[in-house]
């Protein structure tokens, strides 16, 4: 065969070929090209923290992660789309906004959320309430969007876009919500040139020990016992987790929030009565109010507080802005995919 005849049927073939791969592609319904290959995602937590349990029905990828984290500052999640999640939690301000909205902090490692505890389980538990109940999220402007339907079946290998699949992408994002890079963590593995300050160890030994007996419900590195008690706010305590228990035990029990990052979480309490810390270790001090639940662990309720002196006080501030983690609120993989 003569070379250039070769070349004719060569590329004669060649291009019949592609024209035919073209037609092909454009013939297909949308989702056809799309592949289900996840990467897992390996979370990193400080060697300090309790031991992740992750569902085994939602492993964590990377393509699960990259979901979440847009359904999250995507305000399309909404019925109404007028807010998205990050709306009111809100990453500069440790994932919380104005009370009583509670921070998005190492809550991988919670089992009841919300201040009464109205919901138990999984994140995946609490996601679903958030997305079905809370904004009653539209499947329809989901499937129907130019993105998310190649996203949901990147992640899930699902053509059909549902709310547990919303609550498990924006678990997957949640469990990486992990803040363990303040002083105090910094401090804790030994970091070079990281000490407290004597204010600060000062007032780590108040929170530590039965002088300040802080620990009792804020303790251990998730700096929460993850539970519920009536820490002595009011004469005539709300119904609170009794709302949900039916039970009279219950009335003025609240989570116990996180003390990480609370300097930035203000103001503080349920119902945001104190606008500092100033204010709230005053009331620890001087202001418990008794009542019939108030929590034995209340051990000073008859005199009214601890009595911390001015510097006692100033320096479990001190200790407690130790628990500022500033890399998190600045880490750009928790910040909005969208600019
Ligand atoms: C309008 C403001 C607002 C928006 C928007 C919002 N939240 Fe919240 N969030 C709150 C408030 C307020 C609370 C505390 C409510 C309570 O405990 O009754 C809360 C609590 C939570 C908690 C419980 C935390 C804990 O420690 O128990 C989770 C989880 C949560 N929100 C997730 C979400 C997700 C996911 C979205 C988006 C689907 C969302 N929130 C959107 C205000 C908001
Ligand atoms: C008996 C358990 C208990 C003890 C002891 C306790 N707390 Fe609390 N703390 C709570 C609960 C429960 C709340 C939430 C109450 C509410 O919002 O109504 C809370 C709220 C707080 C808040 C506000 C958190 C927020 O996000 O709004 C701070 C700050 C705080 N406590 C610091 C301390 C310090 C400092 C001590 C020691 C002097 C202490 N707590 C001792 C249970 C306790």
């Amino acid at each position: 065969m003569k070379p250039a005849l070769f070349y004719l049927i060569f590329f004669g073939i060649l291009s019949g070929l592609l024209g035919c791969k073209k037609d092909h592609v454009e013939n297909v319904p949308p989702g056809q090209d799309w592949t289900y290959d996840p990467t897992p995602f390996e979370i990193k937590a400080p060697a300090s923290f309790p031991i992740l349990n992750i569902p085994v029905g939602n492993p964590t990828t990377v393509e699960g992660v990259k979901l979440g984290r847009m359904l999250y500052y995507d305000p399309v999640l909404h019925s109404d789309s007028l807010r998205a999640c990050a709306s009111c939690h809100s990453q500069e301000r440790s994932f919380t906004s104005d009370p009583p909205v509670l921070p998005h902090v190492n809550l991988a490692w919670n089992t009841s959320f919300l201040w009464n505890g109205k919901v138990e389980g999984a994140l995946e538990d609490i996601m679903l309430f958030e997305v079905k109940e809370f904004f009653k999220t539209d499947l329809e402007k989901l499937q129907n969007h130019q993105d998310y339907p190649k996203l949901f079946y990147e992640a899930f290998g699902a053509r059909t876009i549902t709310h547990e699949l919303c609550a498990k992408a924006l678990s997957q994002f949640q469990r990486t919500l992990i803040s363990g890079k303040s002083k105090y963590d910094r401090v804790l593995e030994g970091t070079n040139w990281v000490f407290l300050t004597d204010e600060e160890l000062n007032g780590f030994d108040i929170f530590f020990t039965e002088k300040g007996d802080c620990f009792h419900c804020h303790g251990g590195i998730l700096f929460t016992d993850n539970s519920f008690h009536n820490n002595a706010l009011d004469a005539s305590p709300e119904p609170a987790r009794s709302a949900i228990t039916s039970n009279p035990a219950d009335v003025g029990k609240f989570k116990s929030p996180t003390l990480r990052n609370i300097e930035l979480t203000g103001p503080y309490m349920h119902d945001g009565r104190y606008e500092t810390l100033e204010e709230v270790v005053d009331f620890y001090s001087e202001g418990l109010k008794t009542s019939e639940t108030v929590d034995p662990l209340m051990k000073s309720l008859h005199l009214g507080g601890k009595h911390l002196t001015t510097q006692e006080k100033s320096d479990l501030i001190a200790f407690l802005k130790s628990l500022t983690d500033t890399a998190f609120i600045a880490d750009t993989a928790l910040a909005s995919p969208f600019h």
